[in-house]
């Protein structure tokens, strides 16, 4: 695991935006793997900032997103669908056709997982994965517990991260119950991944993820055994080191 210091959030978002800037220069039809929430909306902004200058060009690029609730169309403004179009995708030149995200619309679960984990290969794989981390460690929404389940599937949300999110929803009980997600055998499967985090919410977590055993009880800890994970955190989320 490599880990770069930034200052504050803005410095680890200038940081993490440089590491996928020069994975879409060096390969411009790379497969970029995703995340939502509000760590990456920094990542995003300058990202945009730089495709504005004529830095960055995503005509070729290919998009797998970590997760979508269940339940949610496209339009609903906190489906990740919505998040992603609004946050990056109508922003710069993708191509819309080239941008994948679990289908919460799709009732039948097992289908859905298994057409995404599928979608995934034909993409030849993720090259570089962001990712960032939920308060008890989970990543995309794989959340503690006393497997790592592999492939794509869908999960039962625990009540710490339906509280964590309510702040998105008018009301807790508008907040999905459950969510299709990435297995962590197809995060691992990435070739490299950048996992960004920060506040000092997140200080003792990302200390268990980086010093304590690997172990599903906190999910992220497996990026121990991942070959190339880089780590952007700020000063507030190191703060335990
Ligand atoms: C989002 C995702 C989640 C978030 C995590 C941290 O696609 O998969 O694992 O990355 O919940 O969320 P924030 O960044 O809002 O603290």
């Amino acid at each position: 695991m490599k880990l770069y210091r930034a200052k504050d959030y803005y410095d680890m978002s200038r940081k993490a935006a440089n590491i996928i800037s020069a994975q879409v220069i060096m390969k411009p039809n790379c497969v970029l793997g995703l995340a939502t929430g509000s760590t990456p909306v920094g990542i995003y902004k300058q990202l945009i900032e730089w495709y504005n200058k004529g830095d960055l060009d995503f005509s070729r690029v290919k998009t797998a997103n970590l997760d979508e609730y269940k339940g949610l169309t496209k339009d609903n403004d906190q489906s990740y669908y919505y998040f992603m179009r609004e946050n990056l995708f109508r922003h710069v030149n993708i191509n819309e056709a080239n941008t994948n995200i679990p289908d919460g619309t799709e009732t039948d679960a097992i289908k859905e997982a298994a057409r995404y984990e599928e979608a995934i290969k034909e993409l030849g794989g993720i090259d570089l994965q962001l990712l960032g981390l939920g308060h008890n460690g989970h990543i995309g929404f794989n959340e503690p517990s006393n497997i790592f389940p592999k492939d794509t599937h869908i999960v039962d949300l625990q009540e710490s991260t339906i509280e964590a999110n309510k702040r998105f929803f008018d009301s807790i009980d508008q907040v999905p119950r459950q969510a299709y997600t990435m297995g962590i055998g197809t995060i691992m499967s990435a070739k490299k991944i950048l996992l960004v985090v920060s506040g000092e919410d997140k200080a003792q977590i990302l200390h268990d993820v980086i010093k304590g055993p690997v172990s599903p009880s906190v999910p992220a800890s497996i990026l121990q055994l991942h070959p190339d994970v880089i780590i952007v955190a700020d000063e507030a989320a190191l703060s335990k080191f």
